[in-house]
């Protein structure tokens, strides 16, 4: 390629991304698959790389963010960034205010008509004035003072909602202002990421947008989810500017930028009232946080009439809804417990009214979350409720806490489950405390059941979700065991439940008593004992008792069983209540062959483990499985190093290429058969299907 191939290679790649970023990041409406935005991504990546020179400052690849600063530059605004002035009064006396204001200031008699306003959102995020010179952006800075801000275009480069580029024909100069924000559920994933790495959560969207603008190393601001919407206007050089704001709206979504649809032009202070009553009626809806709705006089040529009192428009005010952050003190801490057993702590705080409900309780997600927070009960909290999320706890008010209080443990203060008295416990590298009493606690029943019918446990089909639901919530059930006490009239009676259906569903609980000790084993539900554990402990113990009585080491004995494992099976069994429901079920009649353990396993597939991928040409995947399992032998889904066959059918994929590069053995259903020494039934398979023909 000669350089002005590359250089207009260059060029068409990059028109093309950043159409895509615009459907994408500000139409919401993708033009091309994710893999496809890569791959031209990368494309011009490389180009760049060879061709360094062709390198510019609105290319898309600018966007993942350089090397960190060592401190933000001072940038002076040449046209200062105003604050708006704040109605007091929340209730539509607050717009009547400010349109009598606005009306005395242009001498307006009462005959004169109504003035024309832009209403639009007050976004709670940070201001920010974008700088394009020929089009491109060549600075973002904060608000600062209004006079001095700091030069961030580093990590506002990383945001994709920001155009690197104004479509169209650009003026020579045009700085563009407006909000960065965090969106709510853009805020929670990243929270819940925090969570799950151990590390504090963040407080809040506005706090997080503003510490990832201000950051010094773009490559963090670049991993925050930031977004943007256009408000006004800074510096606008010798551009022909509307004459109305709402017309500078329009034509700032025309150059590419993202400018919020909840907006509309409104006559007089009735219709500001109007729309500040069905903006607060969406608010808990948005997807963002706004403090209020903003009213401004439409006419740019009235607002110059209007002018300034001290750093604020007469042109523009602020009317707020009420706040989604309060204070208040926190009284106690419970407990809620999950169908999985997990023990959430709750707050209880002093009713307080934020974010337009009474607030009586907010989650403290765990103990970890509680410690690092350094939040104790007595103290004075700040809590937020925005949207539809959950209350939450953003810390303690530490001036306030009068007294040295103690620090709460969750495992101190409920060392039985509240719902069930069972023992809790706390895994060491776990952030939750679970409740060890699976089978017998009310708060996991449904859960415990629907287990413990399932296909793969004891294989109780019509035992459903709706099922289970009406059975606990009647009381009906309690324990599986309970299940094997139903007559056909208590389920006769459920909801959508006939006589025939009863009978049917009687009969599956029923054949569900003969079963496997594997089935059985899975089917109690011990954290972290799935399907195939299950298997390799009934085989190793042979017999039930064996595995009730059996300690950590001879539980570490069992192939892939570790600490982990091992620990949960010990607390399962060592609560005497789950021991209880096994004891109610083997009297319920619930059985299974037992045998004595098997040293070793037998047959041809002994102690191997086997991977099946693909289609067969005759067996089903279960009836290769069981085949398999017959034989001694273990069926695995991930290839490893430990895997000794691959049996590889029709489409095989990853899990044969990774085989190969392993050099691990690859069987067709052939050799697998005739490793089984099974061979004769294919053939005679073979055979019949021949002579249909
Ligand atoms: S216009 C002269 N419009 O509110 C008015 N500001 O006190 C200049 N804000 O931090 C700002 N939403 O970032 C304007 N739709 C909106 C706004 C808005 C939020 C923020 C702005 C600044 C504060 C102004």
């Amino acid at each position: 390629m000669s350089p002005a191939e590359a250089a207009e290679k260059v060029a068409a790649l990059r028109a093309e991304l950043t159409r895509h970023e615009h459907a994408y990041y500000v139409l919401d409406d993708p033009t091309v698959p994710d893999a496809e935005y890569d791959r031209l991504f990368e494309a011009l990546r490389r180009l760049e790389a060879a061709y360094p020179e062709l390198q510019t400052e609105d290319s898309p690849t600018q966007r993942v963010g350089g090397a960190p600063r060592p401190e933000l530059a001072a940038v002076r605004h040449e046209v200062p960034m105003l604050s708006i002035y704040t109605e007091t009064d929340k209730s539509e006396q607050g717009a009547r205010a400010f349109d009598n204001r606005v009306r005395k200031g242009l001498g307006l008699a009462a005959e004169d008509g109504p003035v024309e306003y832009a209403a639009e959102l007050k976004f709670d995020g940070l201001a920010i004035s974008l700088r394009y010179e020929k089009g491109v952006l060549v600075r973002a800075a904060t608000r600062g003072d209004g006079e001095t801000g700091e030069d961030v275009t580093h990590n506002v480069r990383t945001i994709r909602q920001v155009p690197l580029r104004l479509n169209g024909v650009a003026p020579a100069v045009l700085e563009v202002r407006g909000e960065i924000y965090m969106r709510r559920d853009d805020f929670e994933s990243l929270n819940l990421a925090q969570r799950e790495a151990g590390e504090k959560s963040f407080v809040n969207p506005r706090n997080t947008a503003a510490g990832a603008v201000r950051q010094l190393d773009p490559a963090i601001a670049a991993r925050r989810p930031l977004s943007f919407f256009a408000y006004g206007l800074g510096d606008r050089g010798d551009w022909i500017v509307p004459p109305r704001h709402s017309e500078v709206l329009d034509a700032l979504e025309a150059f590419g930028f993202p400018v919020c649809s909840h907006r509309r032009v409104a006559l007089g202070a009735e219709a500001l009232i109007a729309f500040h009553a069905e903006i607060e009626a969406l608010r808990d809806t948005l997807p963002y946080d706004i403090d209020g709705v903003v009213y401004k006089v439409n006419s740019l040529a009235l607002q110059d009439q209007l002018g300034f009192v001290s750093r604020e428009p007469r042109w523009a005010v602020a009317h707020k809804y009420p706040a989604q952050e309060e204070i208040t003190r926190l009284t106690g801490i419970d407990v809620q417990v999950g169908r999985t057993g997990a023990l959430t702590p709750v707050a209880r705080l002093e009713p307080v009214f934020v974010g337009g409900v009474t607030v009586t309780n907010a989650t403290l997600h765990n103990q970890g979350e509680i410690d690092r927070k350094d939040v104790r009960i007595g103290d004075w909290v700040i809590v937020r409720r925005a949207g539809d999320v959950i209350p939450e706890i953003v810390g303690p008010v530490l001036a306030r806490r009068e007294q040295d209080l103690p620090r709460f443990n969750l495992l101190e203060s409920y060392p039985t489950c509240p719902k069930c008295g069972s023992h809790v416990v706390r895994g060491e590298d776990e952030a939750v405390a679970r409740c060890t009493g699976g089978l017998f606690c009310p708060a996991q029943r449904k859960q415990a059941l629907l287990h413990f019918a399932g296909r793969r446990a004891l294989d109780i089909e019509g035992l459903g979700d709706k099922v289970v639901d009406q059975l606990v919530d009647g009381a009906i059930v309690k324990t599986p065991a309970d299940l094997y006490k139903l007559g056909v009239l208590a389920l006769a009676n459920l909801e959508r439940m006939g006589d025939k259906s009863a009978n049917k569903l009687l009969a599956a609980i029923e054949a569900s008593r003969e079963t496997t000790l594997a089935r059985f084993i899975y089917a109690l539900g011990i954290r972290n004992v799935g399907e195939t554990t299950a298997k390799d402990l009934a085989r190793h113990f042979g017999e039930l008792d064996r595995l009730i009585e059996a300690d950590r080491e001879a539980l570490m004995q069992v192939a892939d069983v570790g600490p982990v494992v091992a620990d949960c099976i010990r607390q399962f069994f060592a609560e005497p209540h789950n021991v209880e429901v096994v004891e109610q079920l083997r009297a319920a009649g619930v059985h299974w062959p037992e045998g004595p353990p098997l040293a070793l396993p037998s047959g041809p597939f002994a102690g191997r483990t086997v991977v099946l991928t693909g289609t067969l040409p005759s067996l089903a995947r279960e009836q290769a499985k069981a085949l398999i399992e017959a034989a001694g032998g273990k069926v695995s889904g991930s290839v490893s190093k430990k895997t000794d066959f691959v049996v590889a059918g029709a489409e095989a994929g990853s899990k044969l290429e990774k085989a190969q590069q392993l050099g691990l053995t690859i069987l067709d259903e052939a050799g697998l058969l005739a490793l089984l020494d099974v061979a004769a039934v294919s053939t005679a398979q073979q055979t019949q299907s021949g002579m249909d023909e």
